[in-house]
Order: C-alpha cells, then sequence, then structure tokens
C-alpha cells in the first residue's frame, strides 16, 4: 500500500509541519545576525592533570522556610553543599535587562549589553581526524559519529576541574554534555532523504544506507570540552573527553526490567542490554556528577507491520498505549542489505522469527526504549545505563529535587503526550554526601531500587502522589486495560499503570524545575488541542479556548498556549505523598481575553506561547529561564527565551474559568421545536455550542517587573536546552532546528526556511550558543 513521506518535526505529538509559501520563504530578512561566528577552532588545554582531591560537592536545589530570594548576582549554590540549609540571600528587585521585542527575523535577537556566540554547530567535528563540515549533504554517515548531532536540546553544564575531574564550581573549564533529540532530513542529504518504492502499493523504503548510518549517527547525546580563553568560549575539538552516545552505542538495562523475559533481543538474549538511545528531549543531572539523558518520541522510531493475532493481548494493548505502529519514522529498518550486527533491522519490532522468547529478532527491541539513561561525562569508557526503576514514557526530562543527606533522593519526570502524566521516582536509598561525584557506580545505589508515584492534582488545590506498585488499588492482573502481571510489567507499562491508579491527565507536560529558594516545583505542560476537549477541562488544565492564528484566522482550539503549573510537597517534604499546587504562569497572546484567555495579564514585552525548556539558575537562586517551542503564536514571532523571577505557591487568586466550544454538527432535514413552535429545517449542519467553567488558581500576575522576554531564535527553530557557568557569566542555549518547516529547493537557497548561524546561501543547522554579558556581570541581572 502507498504511505506518505516520513515528516520529521521535533516532537512526533506536536502539530503538522507547516509548509511555508515559496512568497514567504523569499521575503526580506528583517533584520542582520548578531551571532558572532567566531570561537569555533581547536584551543590550547594548558591545565594539567595533577589530582586534588575529591569533587567540591554539586549545586542543588536547596529548600527556603521563606520566600525570599538573592540578590541578583550572586554566587550562592556554585559551592553549595548537597543539604537542606536555607538560603537567605536577597530577592532580587527586578530583572535586570531590557525586553526584546517580538521578531520574525532569521535572526537571535538579545538585549543591548549582551553578545551570543555560535559555539557548536550541526555536523562541527570533535576529533582532529575528522575533516570540517561541508554541510552541503555530503559529509559521510560514519563521520557523524565524530561530529556534533542535530537538533541540540537538553543540555548540562559540568564544571572541569585542572586536575581533570568534576569540579562543580569551575566557571571556566568544563564538560558541556547535550542531546541531539531528532534530525531535519531535508539539509543532512545532498537533497533529502532517498526514499523509493511508495508505489504500486509498495511500503516506501530507503535507498541509501549511508543515509541512513548519518541519522542513526545524529541523534544521541555529545559530551564536549569547552573552556573560556581570553574571554572567548570555544570548544576543544582535540580533547579526550569529547564522546558521542549514538543510536548505536551499547548499554546496559539496569533496575527492575532489566535481564527480564520483556528484554529478550537477538542482540541480548539475556536481556541485559541494547543498542543506543534515541529522541533525547530533555534531560538531568545527579549529585555525583553523571547526566541523565531521557528519551521522548522513541516509539515513531519502530516498525512494526504485522497483523495483531501475530501478538498477544497484552502486547498489542501495550503498542497501542505507546503508539508503537506503522512502518517507522525516517524507515530505518528499511534500509538494505542489513548489516551482519542488523544495524537497520533491530529497528522493527514485527514478530519475524520463530522463538518463543524473541531471541532471534527485535520483536522486543521498543522495551528497550523509553527510558532514562545515565552518563558519565567523566569516564568515556564506562557504558550508559537505561534505569528502568524511573517508568517508561515518552520521557522529557528528570530533574532532581532537593538533596538533603540521609533523606531520599527525588527525581521529577513528565511524559509529554497529550493527556499524559507528571511522576516523582524516589529512591529506596537515602543520600550520603561521601557519592558527591562518584560517578556512574553511585547511580546504581539510588537509581535502580525506588518508589514510583503519578500526581494527582485534586479542584481544590491540593494534590495527592499515587503509588504505581503491582498488586496496589487498580494495578493488579485485573485492570480492564492491560493485565498487570509483577512490577517489572508495571514499570515497563508505566502509562497504564498510572491510567489504573487514576493521576491527573494533563496539556503535555514538558519540562520540570525545582526552584532552589524554596523547593517548589514547577512543569511547563507546553499546549494541547482537541484531542483534550471543553468537557475535559480541570482545575489544572483549565483553559479551552479559540486562538486564531494570521490574516485567515486559523482555528486553533484546545489549550494552544500552553501554561505552567507549580506545586510545594506537604511540609517540604519531597518524599511524601501530597503537595499544593497553582499555575504560575498562562501563556497567551497579549491581545486575548483577559478574563478567561490571557489569565497572567501578559502584555507586549512578555507574552508567549507553547513553554518548553525552564531552568532555575543556580548563580541567581530563584531566576527562572522559560523557552518555547511553539506552532501557535509563530504569525507573530518566533520561538523565545524568557527570564522570570516567579514568587510561590498561593500567591495569587482563585478565578473561574469560562470555556466553550461551538462545533457544526450534521442534521437531517426535518423540524425543530423553537420557541415559536416547530420549524422546518433542511439537512446540513447546526452549531452546538458546549461550556464549561472551572475554578483554578492562577499565580500573581507577573508584570513587566519579573517576566521579559530575553531572547528571540531566528525562524522555524525551538529555544530549548539552558545551562550555566557556576558563576553565571555565561548561559547556554540551543537553538533547534531553524527553518525546519520549509521544505526547500534545494538548488534554490533563496527557499531555505532559515540560513542561521552561518548565513548567506548556507543550509540551517541546530546549534549551542553562549551569551555573556558585555560587562563582564552574570546574564540575567
Ligand atoms: Fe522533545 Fe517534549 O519535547
Ligand atoms: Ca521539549
Ligand atoms: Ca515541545
Amino acid at each position: 500500500m502507498r504511505e506518505p513521506l516520513p515528516t520529521s518535526i521535533a516532537d512526533s505529538d506536536d502539530e503538522t509541519s507547516t509548509l511555508t509559501t515559496f512568497d514567504q520563504v523569499v521575503r526580506a530578512r528583517l533584520s542582520r545576525r548578531r551571532a558572532l561566528l567566531g570561537g569555533l577552532g581547536t584551543f590550547i588545554l594548558a591545565a594539567c592533570r595533577e589530582d586534588k582531591g575529591p569533587a567540591t560537592p554539586p549545586p542543588t536545589p536547596k529548600p527556603d522556610s521563606g520566600e525570599a530570594l538573592p540578590e541578583a548576582g550572586t554566587d550562592a549554590g556554585a559551592d553549595a553543599a548537597p543539604d537542606a540549609s536555607p538560603d537567605t540571600s536577597p530577592k532580587p528587585a527586578a530583572l535586570g535587562f531590557s525586553s526584546v521585542g517580538k521578531s520574525l527575523a532569521d535572526a537571535l535577537v538579545i538585549p543591548a549589553g549582551y553578545t551570543a556566540t555560535v559555539l557548536y554547530r550541526l555536523g562541527d567535528p570533535i576529533a582532529d581526524s575528522v575533516p570540517d563540515y561541508k554541510n552541503d549533504g555530503t559529509d559521510s554517515g560514519d563521520s557523524h559519529a565524530l561530529r556534533a548531532g542535530d537538533h541540540h536540546d537538553g543540555m548540562h553544564y559540568f564544571g572541569l576541574g585542572a586536575n581533570g575531574k568534576l569540579d562543580w564550581s569551575a566557571s571556566e573549564r568544563a564538560l558541556l554534555v547535550l542531546n541531539h533529540e531528532a534530525l531535519t532530513p531535508h539539509y543532512l542529504h545532498p537533497t533529502g532523504q532517498t526514499i523509493v518504492g511508495a508505489d504500486a502499493g509498495n511500503y516506501a523504503m530507503r535507498a541509501v544506507a549511508d543515509e541512513v548510518v548519518k541519522e542513526m549517527n545524529v541523534q544521541g547525546v555529545s559530551v564536549i570540552e569547552i573552556a573560556k580563553i581570553s574571554g572567548v568560549w570555544s570548544y576543544k575539538k582535540n580533547s579526550a573527553f569529547n564522546r558521542r552516545i549514538t543510536t548505536s552505542t551499547p548499554m546496559d538495562l539496569a533496575g527492575p526490567v532489566a535481564k527480564t523475559p520483556y528484554m529478550i533481543t537477538k542482540y541480548s538474549p539475556d536481556g541485559s542490554s541494547t543498542r543506543g538511545t534515541v529522541n533525547n528531549c530533555a534531560n538531568g543531572y545527579t549529585p555525583w556528577g553523571t547526566y541523565l539523558t531521557c528519551e521522548e518520541n522513541w516509539a515513531g522510531y519502530f516498525r512494526r507491520i504485522e497483523p495483531d493475532t501475530a501478538r498477544t493481548t497484552k502486547e498489542i494493548a501495550s503498542f497501542k498505549r505507546y503508539a508503537i505502529t506503522g512502518t517507522g519514522r525516517e524507515l530505518w529498518a528499511t534500509a538494505t542489505p542489513d548489516t551482519d550486527d542488523n544495524l537497520f533491522g533491530r529497528w522493527n519490532a514485527t514478530k519475524l522469527g520463530t522463538s518463543d522468547d524473541g531471541s532471534d529478532d527485535y520483536r522486543n527491541a521498543a522495551n528497550t526504549f523509553g527510558w532514562v539513561v545515565e552518563i558519565d561525562p567523566f569516564n568515556s569508557s564506562a557504558r550508559p545505563k537505561k534505569r528502568t526503576a524511573l517508568g517508561r514514557l515518552a520521557h522529557e526530562g528528570c530533574w532532581i529535587g532537593p538533596v538533603t543527606p540521609g533523606k531520599p533522593l527525588v527525581f521529577y519526570m513528565g511524559c509529554d503526550g497529550r493527556n499524559e502524566y507528571i511522576y516523582k521516582f524516589v529512591s529506596a536509598k537515602v543520600w550520603d554526601a561521601a557519592d558527591a561525584g562518584g560517578g556512574l557506580a553511585v547511580g546504581d545505589k539510588y537509581l535502580d531500587e525506588g518508589t514510583l508515584y503519578v500526581a494527582k492534582f485534586e479542584a481544590d488545590g491540593t494534590g495527592k502522589w499515587l503509588e504505581l506498585k503491582f498488586g496496589s488499588g487498580n494495578i493488579t492482573p485485573d485492570f480492564a486495560y492491560y493485565a498487570f502481571a509483577d512490577q517489572a510489567d508495571v514499570l515497563l507499562n508505566t502509562r497504564f499503570a498510572a491510567d489504573a491508579a487514576g493521576g491527573t491527565k494533563m496539556d503535555r507536560p514538558e519540562w520540570g524545575a525545582v526552584n532552589p529558594k524554596n523547593g517548589e516545583i514547577y512543569f511547563t505542560l507546553t499546549n494541547t488541542n482537541t484531542s483534550r476537549p471543553v468537557t475535559s477541562v480541570d482545575a489544572a488544565n483549565p483553559r479551552f479556548y479559540n486562538d486564531p492564528k494570521g490574516d485567515a484566522g486559523t482555528v486553533q482550539k484546545g489549550n494552544p498556549n500552553g501554561h505552567i503549573i507549580r506545586f510545594a510537597e506537604t511540609g517540604g517534604d519531597h518524599t511524601g505523598a501530597s503537595f499544593s499546587w497553582d499555575i504560575y504562569l498562562f501563556g497567551s497572546r497579549s491581545s486575548a481575553d483577559p478574563t478567561n484567555v490571557n489569565l497572567s495579564s501578559l502584555n507586549d514585552t512578555n507574552d508567549f506561547s507553547s513553554p518548553d525548556g525552564c531552568w532555575f539558575s543556580h548563580a541567581t537562586p530563584g531566576l527562572l529561564w522559560i523557552e518555547t517551542d511553539d506552532g501557535a503564536y509563530t504569525d507573530v514571532t518566533n520561538c523565545m527565551l524568557l527570564g522570570a523571577v516567579p514568587g510561590s505557591v498561593g500567591d495569587g487568586t482563585k478565578r473561574t474559568v469560562a470555556n466553550s466550544d461551538t462545533v457544526q454538527v450534521p442534521v437531517d432535514a426535518g423540524t425543530i421545536e423553537t420557541d415559536a413552535g416547530p420549524m422546518p429545517i433542511d439537512a446540513g449542519t447546526m452549531p452546538v455550542t458546549t461550556s464549561k467553567s472551572v475554578d483554578t488558581y492562577v499565580g500573581k500576575a507577573p508584570g513587566d517587573m519579573y517576566l521579559r522576554r530575553f531572547l528571540v531564535g531566528p525562524r522555524e527553530c525551538e529555544l530549548t536546552g539552558v545551562a550555566e557557568s557556576p558563576d553565571g557569566k555565561a548561559l547556554f542555549v540551543n537553538i533547534q532546528h531553524p527553518g525546519e518547516e520549509t521544505i526547500p529547493m534545494f538548488d534554490m537557497p533563496t527557499t531555505y526556511g532559515s540560513h542561521w548561524p552561518d548565513g548567506g546561501a548556507a543550509r540551517p543547522r541546530s546549534a549551542t550558543i553562549v551569551i555573556t554579558k558585555d560587562d563582564g556581570g552574570i546574564v540575567g541581572t
């Protein structure tokens, strides 16, 4: 049968990729680029490798008994011990930069007094043996195993001491670790993906194996050494620390689901390992100095073309709950001939073998994805570990709560899908400060055993953490939608477990962030559509409205602009079972209805849509960075980065939000009763309006003082990933997929959706940028 060509967008569950018209593509660029394109060469490393003892403990969120925030520009937190002592530093009076305007230019827009430098672009080599990137699609697939990947996403700064080890206070030398979530296929190859056979009822296939190798290599994770030399940041091309983890890197399975029958593949008949990580979205870090990369839209990469009768009832239910079906995003499994080690065939989750246990095919391969993956940036020979105790989701990221000696560690996570959930994991072991900086082996202690919970947001502003435990409540073999067999099954099918427990379905949970001032947890809920109808609004997801887009007034119904929810664990106990919550901020056009849509009273200086990345500064506790990944407000502005200084849960008011949805429903010819008596009607449609009002809790409106637009990105990009040097003087952010939405004519560069960052007629490239203040001060203050 015929199938459509695969599309590639940042999130496979996002709205459709929009084809920009030729006229739009060639319109004048609106302002010149501000990015400085220097700093891309090799620098000489002067530091010696002398061991100066154990690493300084990491900066960690620290609960505060009060609401005071530190004075902007202090470096509190950089050397902070992982304990719960209150941070008494004063609150900043305001954000210390002028808001930038909205922009549709193919350029970075940043405030006066700041400089943005491009640090690490798609294709940049990370070894001396690799030639410079030609950026015309002809660079080999294999070479990309030692180049910057595509679609830079979540990111963390690990300070690198003079002894070559972790130093949380090192502000001018570091290992920068970042995810490469996906790829923009138009620009990776000379003329896009080579796909054949999609005719005469046949399945489409990839015709050029090297293209597939390239695509498998541009996803995963980068570890790069960076340094500030003579005031300029660059990455060290020939550092021994540089490393790429790709979709083919061998890695171990750890925790309760490892070595179970669910994980048996031809590659690993004992279920102990798998190859690679994919669609690495957001991230996290640990106090023992490792990086957590999170597998988000992994399900779509697997090919599964078989009748349902070929699999068990449970397998079919699980495949459907995670959307593992169809020909496979990017069609990787179709490259021929396959290699001896099934480099391509491993993406085929169809049952092809004759074994009972799956040891002769890859029918279970999708079970080895969907996890939080732990990587040791300081040990390039350490195999990454997939931590199955944290559940199998469309993992956005994994953010640690306050770290307190003698208390369990807590990690907060979101599952990015419409009507999915927010989770937390509480370790079984309590934190021992002696483990700080201990590397990957420490992860076995804290991440392989613990309790997983799903969040339930109650209408009264309180909430509960519901344990996901086999045999508890509805999480039993008798659950109507999935017959759980054991705890490994619960972790493998976490979405079903959350359904069974009765968690609250949210408007697409993206990033989380923990406020170091008071321990409150923030989650962006990026947006949703009519998949969450007006009848399903609730206190925590309270809006349903139309956001007409552009001159045509294109209908965008649901919660197209998203919101940011936050919660405070009861008594400050992050291991506990209850919390209170409110909605810190609602995305909206500033011009939208102030009563039911623009509930945070956004204005022209700070209005935004579709919050996604977020990060609380440690250098300036209380300062929150918010990034957008938007398709709703893009008639007015490209995606952006905002700076914010939030208050705390309960600082606003209770509000009633009135929602309604009018749809045309078909009617047959006949008569209807009206006040004036029976009235004949013709066959056709008639409008039917459904309304639902809901009470919610709206955080104090930030105003200009506490929410400002800091950066607007180039065309068709997403702002994502944010990290900072411990002194707060360097802010690293990622510009993902500029120009992604426009299908170009390859011989006509004027049709490219973007030329950022290289300019001229260049193909666009995802890139990490570093932002510094021209006076050498703290970014954002
Ligand atoms: Fe990869 Fe949900 O963003
Ligand atoms: Ca995201
Ligand atoms: Ca997103």
